[in-house]
C-alpha cells in the first residue's frame, strides 16, 4: 500500500498515482439507533514522560537550570565569565559549591566570594537559553546567607544574546542566616536566548541557594507553576486521562535511579535532584545537563490531571530496572518497599486528611482526594520476572483497594515472544487492563486497523499506552519526522481503536513533547522551544479523535463489513448523547479524492452539520515553528440533503462529520 501512496506520476499536468489513485465511490451505512458499546470517558488521553526536557526545561516553567547546585557537576549551567582563575589574588570573585551533610535533603549550595564587584558576575544559561517576553513579569526567588553582612545588594538581570540588560531587579540580603528573598521584574524585550546575570554590591562572601525564576503568567496563574502555552494545548485535546511519569523513567537504568514518587512531593526545595536517565541513554543524543529537580512531582501531576479534566494514571516501578539497560531485579522477598509505595500512593491520592499520606496531600494544598482509579504496575516489562512481581502487587493492591483498576504491561512490542507470553499469562490472571506499545511504520498502522477486531471481548481490556508511526526506524532516530503520512496513518489505525472501544478503553500517543534543541526521541506530539509550542499533525489527529469521542459506539459498514482499508478508506462512528450528535470519522489514505455516501439510518438529523477536515497534499509535510498550523483542522458548515450524506474526501485526509440528532 505504501508504494501505492508514494508513487506519483505527473501525466498531462494532472497528478495521478499508483493503482489506488483513481476516484472511488463508496457507500457506507450507519445505524444510529444501535449502540454497540459505551465509549469510556478515558478513551483518548495523554502519555507524559520526562524525556526530551519535557519536565525541567519544558512543562515546568522554572527558567534557571541547576537552581540548587545539585547537578553532578554542581556549577553546571552557571558561568563566571570574569573570574581569572590563574591567580587567586587577582580573582574578581569565585563561586564554590558546598556540600553539607547535616541537612539530609538539600545538601548543596553555592558560596560566592566577591573581591571586585565591578568585575564579577555569575550567569545562568537556562535550558538552552531563557525565553522572555516583552512586558511580561517574572518572579525571582532565592535563599541567601550574608555571613558578614558585607554584600549590600544582589543585582539580578536578564541579558540578551549580546549581553544587553533586558530586565532587572535587586535584593538586599539582610540576614547572616539563611533567609528567603523574592522580587519581581519585567522584561523589556522579547528574547529566546536570554540568560540570568547576577552581580553584587560590596565585597565579601555570600551563600546562595534555590535561585529560581518563573514567569508570573503560568497555567491557572499558579505560583511557580506550569507553562501556560503548553498546558493549553493539552487541555484543548479534552484528554480522558494523563499517564505519568513515563515510560522508562519509571523503571530507571538501575533500581536505585527508578522514579520514586515519595521523593517528588512535599517542599520543593527538599526534593532531591537526580540525573535524568535520558541524559546518557543514547550515545548520539547525549544531554549531560538533563536532571530531574522534581519541581514537577506527583502532586503537580495529579493537579494537572484535575486541571485538564483527565483521569490520573500513575505508573510505578515494580522492582525491575529497565530491561534495555541493567534489568536489575528486586528479589521477591524484598519487594515490600515497592508494593508499599503503590499502597501509599493510593492513600496519598485518595486517603482522608487524617491518614499519613492523605495529610501530606492536604498539607500541600489539596485536602480533597484526587479520585485515583487507575494505577500502573511496571512500564514495559516482560518475561516471567514481571508476571511473578505483578502477582505480588495485584494481591496487595486488590486486598486493600479492590476498586482500583490495575494496569499491567505486555512489553515493548505489539507482537513476538515477549508479547505473546505476557498476554497469555495476564489473561490467565484475569488482568484488567493491559498496556500495549507500538512504534511502527506508517504502513504497519494502516495495515493494523483491524488489530483488535478479534480480541476476546471477555479478556483483559486494552490500554494502547504508547504508539507513534515512525517515518524511519524506531527509537531516537533523527530521521523520524512528525510528517503527514505518519499522522494520517495513525488516524486510520485509530478508527480501529474506536471501532473496538468494547475492548480498547484507553489510548495515547508517545512521547508527548520535546524541546527543539534538547530532545532524545522523535517523533513527539508537541515540539517546543523557550518561547513557542507547536502541535504536530499527529497532535491534531489525536485532538480530533479525543474531542469527538462521543459516548456510544455505532457501526459504520460497507456491504456489512467495517471499513478497514478497502479503497484506502477507514471509518468509525459514534454518537454523543450529551451533545445529541452523530459523529463519523473518515480517513482517506489514497492519493486522490474519494466520493463517499453515508446512509444514516435510525434517527432524524438536522440538515445543518459540521465538517472538519485535516489534510495536506504531501506525505512529507510537517508543522514547523515557522508554519505551526500548516496542517490543522479546517471546519466548515455541512448541509445534509435527505438521509444520505454525500462527501468528497480529499486525498490524504482525516474527516469528521458531525450531525445533530433531532
Ligand atoms: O516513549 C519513549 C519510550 O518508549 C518510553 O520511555 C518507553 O516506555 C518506550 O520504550
Amino acid at each position: 500500500m505504501k508504494n501505492n501512496i508514494i508513487a506519483k506520476i505527473v501525466l498531462g499536468g494532472l497528478l495521478v498515482s499508483g493503482i489506488h489513485g483513481f476516484a472511488q465511490k463508496t457507500t457506507l451505512e450507519v445505524n444510529i439507533d444501535k449502540t454497540v458499546t459505551k465509549i469510556k470517558p478515558t478513551m483518548f488521553g495523554l502519555f507524559f514522560e520526562d524525556i526530551n526536557f519535557a519536565a525541567d526545561g519544558g512543562l515546568y516553567a522554572e527558567m534557571v537550570k541547576n537552581r540548587s547546585f545539585e547537578f553532578d557537576k554542581p556549577l553546571m549551567g552557571w558561568d563566571q565569565p570574569n573570574t581569572k582563575r590563574s591567580s587567586l589574588n587577582k580573582q574578581s570573585g569565585v563561586a564554590t559549591p558546598i556540600k553539607e551533610l547535616k541537612n539530609k535533603t538539600n545538601t548543596n549550595f553555592c558560596r560566592i566570594l566577591i573581591n571586585d564587584p565591578q568585575g564579577y558576575a555569575i550567569i545562568n544559561e537556562g535550558f538552552r537559553g531563557m525565553g522572555v517576553k516583552k512586558d511580561a513579569k517574572y518572579n525571582l526567588s532565592l535563599k541567601a546567607a550574608n555571613h558578614d553582612g558585607a554584600i549590600k545588594k544582589i543585582i539580578i538581570q536578564f541579558i540578551d544574546k549580546d549581553k544587553n540588560v533586558i530586565g532587572e531587579t535587586n535584593i538586599v540580603p539582610t540576614s547572616d542566616e539563611w533567609k528567603n528573598y523574592s522580587a519581581q521584574f519585567v522584561a523589556t524585550q522579547t528574547e529566546a536566548k536570554a540568560k540570568l546575570k547576577i552581580t553584587f554590591e560590596g565585597t565579601g562572601t555570600i551563600d546562595l541557594d534555590m535561585i529560581s525564576v518563573f514567569p508570573e503568567d503560568t497555567w491557572k496563574n499558579r505560583k511557580n507553576g506550569l507553562r501556560k502555552d503548553i498546558v493549553q494545548l493539552l487541555y484543548d485535546m479534552k484528554p480522558g486521562f494523563l499517564r505519568f511519569p513515563g515510560g522508562c523513567i519509571v523503571e530507571g537504568r538501575t533500581l536505585a535511579d527508578r522514579y520514586q514518587w515519595k521523593n517528588s512531593v512535599g517542599n520543593v526545595e527538599d526534593r532531591k535532584t537526580m540525573m535524568n536517565r535520558w541524559n546518557v541513554e543514547f550515545p548520539s543524543k547525549q544531554t549531560p545537563d538533563y536532571f530531574q529537580s522534581f519541581g514537577l512531582g506527583f502532586y503537580e501531576y495529579f493537579q494537572l490531571s484535575e486541571d485538564i479534566g483527565a483521569t490520573p494514571l500513575p505508573i510505578l516501578s515494580c522492582g525491575m530496572a529497565c530491561q534495555y539497560n541493567t534489568g536489575e531485579l528486586a528479589p521477591i522477598a524484598e519487594l515490600d518497599p515497592y508494593v508499599q509505595d503503590a499502597l501509599d500512593l493510593i492513600e496519598f491520592a485518595n486517603g482522608g486528611v487524617d491518614t499519613p499520606w492523605g495529610k501530606v496531600r492536604s498539607d500541600m494544598g489539596h485536602p480533597k482526594p484526587f479520585n485515583l482509579k487507575l494505577i500502573g504496575v511496571g512500564n514495559e516489562q516482560w518475561g516471567p520476572d514481571y508476571i511473578e512481581r505483578y502477582k505480588v502487587f495485584e494481591k496487595a493492591i486488590k486486598s486493600k483497594y479492590p476498586n482500583i483498576t490495575i494496569v499491567s504491561g505486555s512489553g515493548p512490542s505489539p507482537d513476538g515472544e515477549f508479547f505473546d507470553y505476557g498476554m497469555q499469562e495476564l489473561k490467565k490472571l484475569n488482568a484488567e487492563l493491559v498496556d500495549e506499545h507500538y512504534y511502527k511504520s506508517p504502513q504497519w498502522f494502516r495495515e493494523n486497523a483491524t488489530r483488535y477486531d478479534n480480541y476476546d471481548r471477555k479478556g483483559p481490556k486494552i490500554f494502547a499506552g504508547e504508539y507513534a508511526a515512525q517515518s524511519g526506524s524506531s527509537g531516537p532516530n533523527p530521521r523520524n519526522k512528525n510528517n503527514w503520512e505518519c499522522a494520517f496513518s495513525e488516524a486510520a489505525f485509530m478508527t480501529g481503536l474506536e471501532r473496538n472501544a468494547e475492548v480498547v478503553n484507553l489510548c495515547s500517543y508517545a512521547p508527548l513533547m520535546a524541546h527543539e534543541e534538547a530532545w532524545q526521541w522523535a517523533p513527539d506530539m508537541l515540539w517546543f522551544n523557550n518561547l513557542q509550542v507547536i502541535g504536530t499533525a499527529n497532535y491534531y489527529v489525536q485532538k480530533l479523535f479525543s474531542a469527538n469521542k462521543g459516548t456510544d459506539l455505532l457501526t459504520i459498514t460497507k456491504d456489512g463489513k467495517a471499513l478497514t482499508g478497502q479503497n484506502n478508506l477507514y471509518a468509525s462512528a459514534v454518537k454523543d448523547m450529551n451533545t445529541k450528535e452523530v459523529i463519523v470519522k473518515l480517513v482517506n489514505t489514497a492519493t486522490t479524492a474519494q466520493e463517499v455516501t453515508i446512509d444514516l439510518k435510525g434517527s432524524k438529523l438536522a440538515s445543518k452539520g459540521t465538517l472538519i477536515t485535516l489534510t495536506s497534499p504531501d506525505l512529507q509535510d510537517e508543522n514547523t515553528f515557522t508554519e505551526p498550523t500548516k496542517i490543522s483542522p479546517i471546519e466548515s458548515e455541512y448541509k445534509l440533503k435527505g438521509e444520505k450524506a454525500q462527501l468528497s474526501l480529499p486525498a490524504y485526509s482525516v474527516n469528521i462529520l458531525k450531525l445533530k440528532m433531532e
